[in-house]
């Protein structure tokens, strides 16, 4: 079946197909959800005061991120230019809650996009539609730090939101003129099915030329509330049953996660997967033709915490024995049916099938439609050889079964990998 072309550039996205997600902003501070302003309905002056002249992460190190990502086998990034909250990360001529009026007192996307490319990962800028500052951005009943109706309604009178919409791209522009190629815009979030905002709230369809004409390549998510302008759908905290598919089409998307549960940083959140978790959740997602962005919410003071660090450290030491089997790799051909217990992925070019074994079973690893077929067997993190079998019985001899003659003892990594190099 035919994906899905995309406007932009997706050849790297679906090559690369692993990338950190960085959420940061003043609700780091808040350490408890980046929609604290709204939970808590806090009022524009008292978050300002209350976060603004706090904000110094003293200890930011880009490099320091960029080399635990590149370490981690993550291909790109994707950071929070701007949050719901409205605060800019960057130095925008257009609003003054920017970053450089706050104790850090410089551009914080700058050194990030630098460090991050100067280690070969790829740059995604996400920028939030939504807008909790803004002077003109109009409340509504659904996402906003204004639940009374009497209130929202006083403090829309003098909300126009096609100024909004305005400052959107005026910010746009910025992001995608001033730092260089770009390889990727995450914008969030439209909400019409709940009749809140959409894309004549943002004015999507000419913010979409807009990026095109200044970034023809870049590849841009499905949150603008456009039929047909995106590049690749996202699937948030969810791991899709099969390959995500719009109109029975096959599309390019990309799962995102959190480490626990909220994106910015969360000092007493408990939730946290392990690394194998997250090693599977990878697999999951390439398996069924997908990405994974995985998401980091550094502390305020520009760090990633040692939750995080851990986690990013395990991931790598299983990318260093594996990332064959998720760079360029992508679902299994249907011919190829999953054998118990396992996740495949296939890489075209090379013709070889990854066998992700979930849980270790005794010696036999049933191949169905693959006798005949497979040249040579190993396990991937020692390139040790799997004797292969078969088929022996009328049983295998029906389901034209290969069978492999497993160790008895698991490898020692997160999850072992056998690789099928197919004649
Ligand atoms: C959301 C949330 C947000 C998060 C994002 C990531 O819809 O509003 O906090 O940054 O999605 O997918």
């Amino acid at each position: 079946m035919e994906i899905r072309p995309t406007a932009g550039d997706s050849s790297w996205f679906v090559h690369d197909r692993f990338g950190l997600f960085i959420t940061w902003g003043l609700y780091s501070l808040g350490a408890r959800r980046e929609w604290l302003r709204m939970e808590e309905k806090i009022p524009t002056d008292v978050y300002r005061q209350r976060y603004f002249n706090h904000f110094d992460p003293d200890l930011y190190d880009p490099c320091a991120w960029a080399d635990a990502a590149a370490d981690a086998g993550m291909k790109y990034f994707v950071i929070t230019t701007k949050h719901h909250e409205g605060f800019c990360m960057w130095d925008t001529q257009h609003t003054d809650f920017k970053v450089t009026h706050t104790p850090a007192r410089r551009d914080l996307i700058l050194p990030a996009v630098d460090a991050f490319r100067n280690r070969g990962l790829r740059v995604g800028f996400y920028y939030s539609l939504i807008d909790w500052d803004h002077p003109h951005y109009r409340y509504d009943a659904h996402y906003g730090p204004w639940h009374d109706p009497a209130d929202r309604e006083r403090l829309n009178a003098t909300r126009d939101q096609s100024k909004y919409a305005q400052y959107i791209r005026d910010q746009v522009t910025e992001l995608l003129t001033r730092y260089g190629g770009i390889d990727m815009m995450w914008f969030d979030f439209s909400y019409p099915y709940v009749d809140g905002k959409n894309h004549n709230d943002w004015q999507s369809q000419q913010l979409y030329d807009l990026v095109r004409r200044l970034q023809p390549h870049v590849l841009i998510n499905d949150r603008l509330d456009l039929p047909d302008g995106w590049d690749f759908k996202t699937p948030e905290k969810t791991r899709p049953r099969e390959w995500v598919a719009v109109n029975g089409q096959q599309v390019v998307w990309e799962a995102c996660h959190p480490f626990s549960v909220t994106w910015g940083y969360n000092r007493d959140e408990g939730n946290w997967k392990s690394t194998e978790q997250l090693v599977q959740m990878l697999i999951d997602s390439v398996s069924k033709g997908g990405n994974l962005l995985l998401n980091v919410g550094p502390t305020a003071r520009g760090e990633f915490d040692q939750r995080a660090m851990d986690r990013l450290r395990g991931i790598g030491r299983w990318m260093r024995h594996h990332s064959r089997s998720i760079y360029g790799c992508t679902q299994a051909p249907q011919e190829y049916p999953t054998p118990e217990d396992c996740r495949l992925t296939w890489n075209p070019q090379t013709r070889r099938l990854y066998a992700h074994v979930l849980a270790w079973p005794f010696k036999d690893l049933y191949l169905d439609g693959l006798a005949g077929k497979v040249e040579y067997a190993q396990i991937l993190n020692d390139a040790s050889e799997l004797k292969m079998l078969g088929p022996v019985s009328d049983y295998d001899k029906q389901r034209q079964s290969l069978t492999l003659q497993l160790p008895t003892v698991k490898p020692d990594v997160a999850v072992p990998v056998v690789e099928l190099f197919l004649k």
